[in-house]
């Protein structure tokens, strides 16, 4: 579930060059799909093929996460009202559900925490219903929410048009599996809260305050080193300020963990899109080694559909500095993912709708040349919810690094 590398790495190595490297994909209209990337004699590109395809994740699929320790993909449907969430097995060529659960629907993301190893229980944020909900795992058709937590705002926020109320659009665990955050687009806050790994009940913590007009979308964790809490930060990605967040993590003796801003960067060089025409909505945010990278959506600051990543590079105190903006080879790249060895990245473009392999330098942290793109399904509209919604490497790290409890 976490970064591990161990004999496994070998294993997956190997078995790369000769089978190829699998990537689950999820799109808007209906479905999971398996890809593979082969690479090529030449060592310098390669091919991707869609391998199968499976439902089973309601009507508007919207975002996966795999979980390493049990080998399961997690699908969230965004169908508004009434959706599903599902767990599908992949250790085998195709996906095979194992289990779902009815939801009051809008979920944009989730994540698994609590338990006794950390796949106790579900947590699922629903952008839309302003909440977030849990549930015990494993997933069944009887199961219910736990606990659904609904935000109110007293008034609009500095952006009317997308903070008319919270908002939150993702939910992970920190790194000691103590603690969910939430980064709530509507409502510029990061908000906490305290696991009780038993039962699953989450309680709600003081928030931190993004600033105004930010929109905190997603967030990520980076450590100076594996075995302390001590320098841990959080970096979180604005879609609306269209810039990336720096937090400070600290564990009180007592009371909740809390966040302190360090410093906000803009996701492009001159800290402004290439064009004020264009809607740019910045999308995810991955940490591999010391770098960070984000994505923007609709710049096109490489052409006609030709989005961008950006790259920072992470001081050992946790200081980000901007390295570059390469292209995405993808419109509205909604999500990425770095493979294990850290050579390549997956880019899924939202309404390009393909899915685009780039060369990853493991050393310089710089991103390289297209080795392989793949259209999947249809493509999308400009600025539709619709294309293709998530990719991710069968071998990647979606779940953050572990580290243990501070001592109190
Ligand atoms: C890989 O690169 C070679 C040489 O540039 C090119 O001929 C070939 O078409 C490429 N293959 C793919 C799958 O892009
Ligand atoms: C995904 O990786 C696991 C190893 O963790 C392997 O057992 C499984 O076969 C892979 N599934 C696919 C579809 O590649
Ligand atoms: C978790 O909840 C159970 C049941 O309410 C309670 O007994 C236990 O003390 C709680 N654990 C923590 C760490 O708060
Ligand atoms: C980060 O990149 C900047 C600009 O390329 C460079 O000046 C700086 O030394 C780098 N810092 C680290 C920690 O690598």
């Amino acid at each position: 579930m976490f970064n591990s590398v161990s004999s496994a790495l070998a294993a997956v190595l190997l078995a790369r060059c000769v089978l190829g490297t699998n990537l689950f994909v999820s799109h808007y209209s209906g479905k999971v799909y398996t890809l593979t990337y082969q690479p090529s004699s030449n060592g310098k590109n390669g091919t991707l093929s869609i391998d199968n395809s499976v439902a089973g994740c309601g009507n508007m699929p919207s975002w996966l996460t795999l979980d390493h320790t049990s080998k399961s993909l997690y699908c969230f449907d965004e169908s508004s009202n009434s959706g599903v969430v599902s767990s599908f097995d992949v250790t085998g060529a195709t996906p095979k559900l194992t289990g779902q659960a009815k939801t009051s629907g809008g979920d944009v993301h989730g994540w698994l925490y609590g338990g006794s190893d950390g796949q106790g229980f579900l947590s699922t944020a629903e952008y839309g219903e302003s909440s977030i909900s849990t549930y015990k795992l494993p997933l069944t058709s009887s199961s219910k929410a736990l606990q659904k937590d609904t935000f109110t705002m007293s008034g609009k926020g500095p952006v009317p048009s997308r903070q008319d109320a919270p908002h939150p659009h993702s939910t992970i665990t920190d790194p000691t599996g103590q603690y969910l955050i939430v980064p709530d687009l509507g409502a510029d806050l990061i908000r906490i809260f305290s696991i009780n790994a038993t039962t699953g009940k989450l309680t709600t913590c003081t928030p931190a305050k993004a600033g105004a007009g930010d929109g905190p979308r997603h967030g990520v964790w980076w450590s100076p080193n594996d075995a302390t809490v001590a320098g841990l930060m959080l970096y979180t990605v604005n879609e609306l300020g269209n810039s990336v967040t720096g937090w400070q993590v600290s564990y009180p003796h007592s009371g909740c963990l809390s966040l302190t801003k360090t410093q906000t960067l803009s996701t492009y060089e001159s800290g402004a899109p290439p064009s004020s025409t264009l809607p740019v909505k910045a999308a995810e945010v991955h940490v591999r080694g010391n770098f960070l990278y984000a994505a923007n959506r609709n710049d096109q600051t490489f052409g006609s559909g030709q989005d961008s990543l950006v790259t920072y590079n992470i001081s050992s105190a946790g200081v980000l500095d901007f390295v570059e903006a390469t292209n995405a080879h993808a419109w509205y790249p909604r999500t990425f993912s770095v493979n294990q060895a850290g050579d390549m990245i997956a880019v899924g473009g939202q309404t390009s709708s393909n899915v685009a392999i780039i060369a990853r330098n493991t050393v310089t942290g710089r991103l390289g040349s297209l080795l392989a793109s793949i259209d999947v399904a249809t493509p999308g509209t400009d600025g539709g919810e619709d294309g293709l919604s998530a990719v991710v490497w069968n071998m990647s790290s979606t779940m953050n690094l572990r580290l243990p409890v501070p001592a109190s």
